[in-house]
């Protein structure tokens, strides 16, 4: 079992963010770091040390987040008086990672009874190093705890690879594996849907489900990461670790215990049922799309390869869509499509659980073959709607489909912290419930690895699709070949 180390929560804080100044620290972490502060969540003598190579002074540091940073926290928080507060956390310390003499300045900087949590916001091939280093400059103990940024590898072997050279300074109950999906308010939520409500109990599973649909549709294009994305793809970018995790989520046992031993070893058992896919269920079941010129709300938005550093003949796919089959007794048979893409009609992450037929109408009136149907918006509707069959007024007998329909920003008028707030808190706190395990990670690669060895032996350019629709005409033909269709065309 892992353990909380609870009584190193007491210990006062010294995050240690590697990449400190770069994108994901100014868009995502200081501004959740700003959050947590305002509303008192970080413990009382947290120090906030930023990374970078940029040779800088600590005021320079302090500039940059008033220009980059500041502007991605949400007006209604930025209080000056907080943010002043707030700024006086931080240090900078100037890193050449390859200097030994660098990470004893750092040494210097961090308090020696510090809890050190080190932030890992950098290209994965650094983390080796960057550990070595910090091990030899004494700043790691039995206490400290890391945390790792995706991507977590591009294949198994480096995925297993960025595992052995952070394992050998960390133990696994020190190491958190950021996926922020599983810091989302609403995925979290998934799990009290079904292990809090008994009543999806038995009907979670076949034959009482027809099929499962998991979508991640962004409109955002690749913007400026096209030299990261180019490499990555959809595939690798969102499916191996976002939409696994809901996969994982959706499917798995009831653990025993919300220890994070406990929800990771049902995750793991989900990840190694899936069915491997051949060359042929790869051609057959899978879709690969790359965005075309299109228009996004009415705005025109270019093509993936006119985008800045895309290269002419470029062949990553801004778009999957696949049909993947877990081989255990509660999912024999029934189909997981997932799918995501980028430059898609509206940003829009939803589950939806496609319940078995009516066996039999005795009402003559209305749709026949009707399966109730259980939608869980993510993002950015946050609700759970029951479709199901209701009589129409009036005389006779006549049924129509109507919704059930829980809206939860409406019922929780709460402020929603953002998924990198919570999950930093949590490592704070050294809850590690909401994080991948090793096995996870390297079970999520070898089931993806296949699909993408696959795809260069098929040779094939990924679908063109039209910016503004929701894919390639092949992912709508993928669920209709079953007589199924994605929520949006049913
Ligand atoms: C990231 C991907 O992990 O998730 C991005 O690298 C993607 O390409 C992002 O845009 C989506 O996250 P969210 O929280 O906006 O749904």
């Amino acid at each position: 079992m892992t353990t909380q180390t609870s009584s190193a929560s007491e210990k006062p804080v010294d995050m240690i963010i590697f990449g400190g100044g770069g994108d994901l620290s100014a868009r995502k972490l200081l501004p959740a770091l700003y959050m947590a502060h305002l509303h008192c969540n970080l413990p009382a003598e947290t120090r906030i040390i930023a990374i970078g190579r940029k040779d800088w002074s600590r005021d320079d540091f302090l500039a940059f987040m008033d220009q980059q940073s500041k502007p991605f926290v949400d007006k209604k928080a930025l209080d000056p008086e907080a943010w002043d507060k707030f700024l006086a956390l931080f240090d900078y310390v100037r890193i050449n990672i390859d200097s030994a003499d660098d990470f004893r300045r750092l040494a210097e900087t961090s308090r020696p009874n510090a809890l050190r949590v080190f932030y890992l916001a950098t290209a994965p091939d650094l983390f080796t190093t960057i550990c070595d280093n910090l091990t030899n400059a004494g700043l790691v103990d039995e206490h400290s705890r890391v945390v790792l940024e995706k991507p977590l590898g591009h294949d198994l072997a480096s995925a297993q690879a960025i595992n052995a050279s952070v394992g050998a300074h960390f133990k696994e109950q020190q190491i958190y594996r950021i996926d922020h999906y599983l810091g989302k308010e609403t995925v979290q939520n998934l799990m009290v849907l079904r292990f809090g409500n008994a009543i999806f109990g038995p009907l979670w599973q076949a034959p009482y489900i027809k099929s499962v649909q998991i979508t991640v549709a962004e409109t955002v294009g690749v913007g400026s990461r096209a030299g990261f994305y180019d490499q990555t793809g959809a595939l690798r970018d969102m499916v191996q670790n976002h939409l696994l995790q809901l996969l994982c989520i959706v499917a798995m046992e009831p653990p025993v215990s919300l220890d994070p031993d406990a929800v990771r070893d049902e995750k793991l058992k989900v990840l190694r049922s899936l069915r491997p896919m051949s060359v042929a269920d790869i051609a057959r079941d899978t879709v690969r799309g790359q965005y075309a010129a299109g228009a996004i709300g009415g705005e025109p938005v270019k093509g993936y390869l006119e985008e800045a550093n895309v290269p002419a003949e470029s062949r990553a796919e801004t778009f999957v869509a696949l049909r993947a089959h877990i081989n255990n007794w509660r999912w024999a048979n029934v189909p997981f499509f997932l799918r995501t893409g980028k430059r898609l009609q509206k940003r829009q992450s939803e589950i939806v659980i496609d319940f078995a037929d009516l066996p039999f109408s005795i009402i003559p009136s209305g749709p026949r073959n009707y399966g109730n149907r259980l939608i869980i918006q993510l993002q950015p509707e946050e609700s759970i709607q029951l479709q199901m069959l209701a009589k129409e007024p009036g005389s006779g007998m006549h049924m129509l489909p109507v919704n059930l329909n829980l809206d939860l920003q409406q019922a929780f008028t709460e402020r929603r912290a953002e998924a990198y707030e919570r999950l930093l808190i949590d490592v704070i706190r050294g809850r590690l419930t909401h994080f991948m395990r090793r096995d996870e990670l390297e079970a999520a690669w070898a089931w993806v690895e296949p699909i993408l060895n696959g795809w260069k032996e098929l040779n094939d350019r990924p679908r063109s699709y039209t910016s503004g629709t929701f894919g390639p005409a092949a992912s709508s033909a993928l669920m209709a070949r079953e007589n199924m269709a994605w929520a949006e065309e049913a």
